[in-house]
């Protein structure tokens, strides 16, 4: 089989590799030898964030694995607790710190949700309007301290949002829920026709729905049809439509395996996204209830939560 692209071009010019060792719930004394094995068997991504709590540990394994900064793709991501334009810089810092790198390839806003500092409360004219803490973004660009900003779980209505204002830096990528259950078609269109590369996570449903997914009879037919395990059907799928798929896992073989993607017979791609497409969406992860904000988080609404 012919394998995907391996990487993708952005606005910057720089070449983000289309498959990432995710490592969300990659617990501390896991972490480290996952991202180790994971740049061993050639990973050169991998896709973290501070409130991951184990950003110290990845730092640790990239300076023990001796590949060279230069060789690799780290993203980060902004807490909601930091989006006071204020605040951006010194949340940079201290995970520049704990990965001991001198710049990250990408940082993202985690999620358009910003909490008052020091408290648990939304600041809902932060989280209506991103546009001052992607103003803090872009200077951090100007200082080299990052090289692409992007944002994450943003869906049309809040790209529309932040894009309507006068930037210096475009978003170079959104980082959404992209799966099986969960496939987004509108916004994987929308995101085509404006040239914005999408990332897909939780890619085989998250830890709870991995085992379904797996199970689907289309994924379960194409890897039979094909000769490749069904997490790479659905990897190879995600790639396929034009994403950078994340894939977490701490099990070498398994870290192995989610690296291989091929580009499916157009039949079976059109096969899956059929059946991807033909049921309910359903998300794994949504915040909006847990942090209070009183209405969801990915309503297309606007002005939001009116
Ligand atoms: N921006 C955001 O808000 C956001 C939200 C969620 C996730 N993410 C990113 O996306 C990454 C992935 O998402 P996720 O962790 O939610 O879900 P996921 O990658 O869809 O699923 C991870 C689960 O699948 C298992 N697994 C991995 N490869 C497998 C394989 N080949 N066969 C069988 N089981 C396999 C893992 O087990 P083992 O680890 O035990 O092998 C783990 O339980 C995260 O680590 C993070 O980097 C970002």
């Amino acid at each position: 089989m012919k394998p995907l692209p391996s990487y993708y071009e952005l606005p910057s010019g720089d070449k983000i590799p289309s498959v990432a060792l995710g490592v969300w719930k990659a617990s501390k004394g896991q972490v480290g030898q996952a991202v180790k094995h994971a740049l061993k068997t050639g990973y050169r991504h991998i896709d973290g964030a501070w409130i991951y709590g184990n950003e110290e540990e990845v730092g640790k394994a990239i300076g023990e694995s001796g590949v060279p900064r230069g060789d690799l793709w780290i993203t980060s991501k902004l807490w909601n607790d930091f989006h006071a334009p204020e605040d951006v810089e010194a949340a940079l810092d201290v995970s520049l710190k704990a990965l001991n790198t001198e710049y990250l390839d990408l940082y993202l806003i985690h999620w358009p949700i910003a909490f008052k500092k020091g408290t648990r409360e939304v600041d809902h004219s932060l989280t209506e309007n991103v546009y001052p803490t992607w103003q803090a973004l872009e200077k951090l660009v100007d200082k080299g301290k990052v090289r692409n900003i992007g944002v994450s779980n943003f869906n049309i209505a809040r790209m529309k949002n932040l894009t309507a204002n006068p930037l210096k830096y475009t978003p170079a990528v959104n980082q959404v829920e992209l799966s099986f259950w969960n496939p987004q078609p509108s916004l994987i269109s929308w995101a085509k026709e404006n040239h914005l590369l999408l990332e897909a996570y939780s890619p085989l449903g998250g830890d709870g729905q991995v085992g379904n997914s797996l199970r689907v009879p289309e994924v379960q037919e194409i890897a039979k049809e094909v000769g490749i395990t069904p997490a790479q059907v659905i990897i190879s799928w995600l790639a396929q439509r034009g994403s950078v798929v994340l894939p977490k896992s701490v099990t070498p073989s398994r870290i192995d395996e989610n690296l291989q993607v091929y580009e499916l017979p157009q039949d079976l791609f059109e096969k899956l996204e059929k059946a991807a497409e033909g049921h309910e969406p359903k998300r794994t992860v949504n915040p909006s209830k847990g942090v209070g904000l009183g209405y969801d988080v990915f309503d297309e609404g606007w002005p939001f939560g009116q």
